[in-house]
């Protein structure tokens, strides 16, 4: 099977679809700017690759000045210590011997920090990696209000005290996801509710420096709070993902960072005045968040899906003009599922395809 990637140069219209579409600008500019923001707040920026599931990001983000990257899985891990990345955290439980074994054979060739939040996990990685002779470095999660994984500040100090004493291991802090608040479309909301998650989690930085243990690494952030987590005394990284192309939800948010992503479509069909179909569905866009938003034709409107079919509502005349063949752009809600069904991105520049971007992180959900 002949793979098919486009001719450099290539109007973005004539691109076979379905396919991701990145405005390679747009996404830079993203990497740059969330870099700038917290250089200007004084914290590192450890960019979690759950979004983008590509080293080719992850290398942009490192050169831009991010001092690793995030990874919610091994298999996410594996990928991204192959092509060379010299440090990843795991801010997830890596649970099981299969798997520790694996996060432990990452620590050969990379700095590798995983998430704990139990006693006897502590007790399988220490034994794990002091028997390769490795060093892993670990934090604890707090649970600072999403109520998902993690401890409280009692439970971090215990653990914290058992981590140090472990052979293996290396305690390097704690962090804690404020999932609960990064959507909240009211900023003043989504304000209260970060900051009152993150005197949560330097709380429990707190509690551990005083039982004499040194506490580096203060991990926190999505997108939404990027610029409200930045700002809190005590934190001291950010592990922000869907900034780099933003989605469709995330717009709704703020426009703090572009709209990089698309998904292209083809019209397959016209048989109703009012409805044309195209050729994507949900083998190649997510719709966990909700249905895309029609970037173009504008006056058109996703109706429904099926696995590789797509409705699109067509409103006006103009709409109604689209002809089988024609090209449909839409901007999926939730870029993250979206992207982890495509093999490529299309990078294009200036409305030409410039290359095209492997996502070989795609479907590494173990
Ligand atoms: C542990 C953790 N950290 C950070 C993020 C940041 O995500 P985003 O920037 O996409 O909101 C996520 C998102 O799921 C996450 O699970």
């Amino acid at each position: 099977m002949t793979e098919y990637i486009p001719l450099p140069g290539t109007p973005v219209e004539e691109l076979d679809t379905p396919c991701i579409v990145v405005d390679l600008d747009i996404a830079e500019s993203n990497i740059a700017k969330l870099q700038a923001a917290a250089n200007e707040m004084g914290v590192d920026v450890r960019p979690h690759s759950k979004t983008n599931k590509s080293p080719f990001w992850a290398h942009k983000q490192l050169a831009a000045g991010a001092i690793g990257v995030c990874c919610a899985k091994v298999g996410e891990a594996e990928v991204m210590v192959e092509a060379g990345v010299p440090e990843v955290m795991i801010p997830n439980q890596v649970i099981g011997k299969r798997k520790i074994a694996r996060l432990v054979g990452l620590a050969r060739s990379a700095r590798m920090i995983v998430a704990v939040e139990a006693s006897e996990n502590v007790d399988d990685l220490s034994g794990a990696a002091s028997a390769a002779g490795a060093e892993l470095g670990v934090i604890i999660e707090i649970n600072v209000g999403m109520n998902r994984c993690g401890v409280d500040g009692d439970g971090a100090v215990e653990l914290a005290k058992q981590i140090v004493a472990s052979p293996g291991l290396r305690f390097d802090g704690i962090m804690g996801y404020e999932g609960h608040t990064v959507a909240e479309r009211d900023y003043e909301t989504r304000k209260t509710n970060a900051e009152q998650a993150m005197a949560i989690l330097t709380g429990a930085a707190d509690q551990i420096r005083a039982a004499g243990i040194d506490v580096k690494i203060v991990s926190a952030a999505g997108t939404g709070t990027y610029n409200i987590t930045g700002r809190v005394k005590g934190v001291t990284e950010l592990q922000c993902g869907s900034y780099i192309f933003m989605d469709g939800d995330y717009l709704e948010v703020f426009n703090d960072f572009g709209a990089a992503l698309s998904v292209m479509s083809t019209v397959i069909s016209r048989q109703q005045d009012n409805f044309a179909i195209v050729d994507m569905g949900l083998k190649s866009i997510s719709v966990d968040r909700g249905l895309a938003d029609m970037i173009s034709p504008v006056n058109a409107e996703v109706v429904s899906h099926s696995e590789e079919h797509t409705k699109i509502a067509l409103k006006d005349a103009e709409a109604r003009s689209l002809k089988v063949g024609d090209k449909v752009s839409v901007r999926p809600k939730h870029g993250d599922t979206t992207i982890n069904l495509h093999e490529y991105y299309f990078g294009v520049r200036n409305g030409k395809f410039e290359q095209a971007i492997p996502i070989p992180g795609r479907g590494k959900f173990r």
